[in-house]
């Protein structure tokens, strides 16, 4: 496939209020001539303006505090992207959240925010923004090293991030022609707030130790997933030992490894 050069773009980045959505707006800030910022969190998103406005004053930044579970949240952003001076040329779909712990005793509110956000509204604001989007342009889809593997007591969360990857895999043949380069980026652990919004407030979620040897920091994951887009890369897992570890997930039986993660939820 061919990559796209990332270069003079206006970025729209969901989530861009924390962790790897932050990381995407200072990475991108230099090749920037215009930027949206995504997120529910107002005071968060000026400081990523800000933290923009630092590195490059010229940015033309964006603020759009939505919610993009709803569809009230997904067509304000699209309607800000109608009223900007210059197209969209990169999209960065990364909003999203996971939750440790058994199924059966998760929120459901918690099971559908997952579903809501890292599944309808990843496709459906991609399917908004694609019309009206320049070309040549670049979608990044923030997928997991989770959507290689089911994981009980991460069950939803996996289960939605084989769906990203699935899904951009497809839009990386179907859009090539038309000049969109898509880019799935699978991280492993990275030192963000996922973690804290993972977590179930009543103590009972799963103990997630023993993934330090798979953490990449947030810099890493993201001139990864930049540099895939630019390479025409439709998948990339970032850092050795989380590209090992995908694919390893994916050449083992798949009852061997049920056995395992069987064996290792008992052990935790
Ligand atoms: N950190 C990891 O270990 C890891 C590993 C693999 C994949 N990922 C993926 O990386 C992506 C970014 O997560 P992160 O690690 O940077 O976590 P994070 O620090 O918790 O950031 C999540 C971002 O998503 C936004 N968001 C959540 N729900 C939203 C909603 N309804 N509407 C609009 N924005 C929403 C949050 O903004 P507001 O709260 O302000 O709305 C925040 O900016 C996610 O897709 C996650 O699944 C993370």
């Amino acid at each position: 496939m061919a990559g796209y050069r990332i270069d003079k773009v206006h970025a729209l980045i969901t989530g861009a209020s924390s962790g790897l959505g932050v990381e995407f707006a200072r990475q991108l800030a230099r090749r920037s001539v215009a930027m949206t910022l995504v997120a529910r969190r107002e005071a968060e998103l000026l400081q990523t303006r800000d933290l923009i406005l630092g590195i490059n004053p010229a940015v033309r930044v964006t603020i759009c505090v939505a919610d993009i579970a709803t569809d009230a949240g997904r067509a304000a952003v699209v309607s800000n992207v109608g009223l900007a001076e210059s197209k969209v040329t990169v999209l960065i779909n990364n909003a999203g959240l996971g939750d440790y712990g058994r199924f059966d005793k998760a929120d459901p509110g918690k099971i559908s925010q997952q579903i809501d956000v890292n599944v309808t509204a990843l496709t459906l604001l991609t399917r908004e923004i694609i019309p009206v989007m320049a070309r040549p342009g670049g979608i990044v889809n923030v997928s997991s090293l989770a959507g290689t593997l089911f994981m009980p007591e991460l069950a939803v969360y996996a289960a939605t991030k084989a769906y990203v990857t699935s899904f951009s895999e497809a839009l990386s043949i179907e859009l090539s022609p038309s000049g969109i380069s898509v880019t799935a980026v699978c991280p492993g652990p990275t030192p963000t707030n996922f973690s804290k919004t993972a977590r179930r407030e009543n103590g009972e979620d799963t103990n997630r130790s023993g993934q330090g040897v798979l953490k990449q920091p947030p810099e890493r994951v993201v001139r990864d997933a930049l540099a895939s887009l630019e390479a025409g890369r439709a998948v990339i897992y970032p850092g050795a030992p989380v590209a090992l570890a995908s694919w390893i997930f994916r050449v083992v039986p798949r009852f061997l490894l049920r056995l395992i993660m069987g064996r290792r939820m008992k052990s935790t």
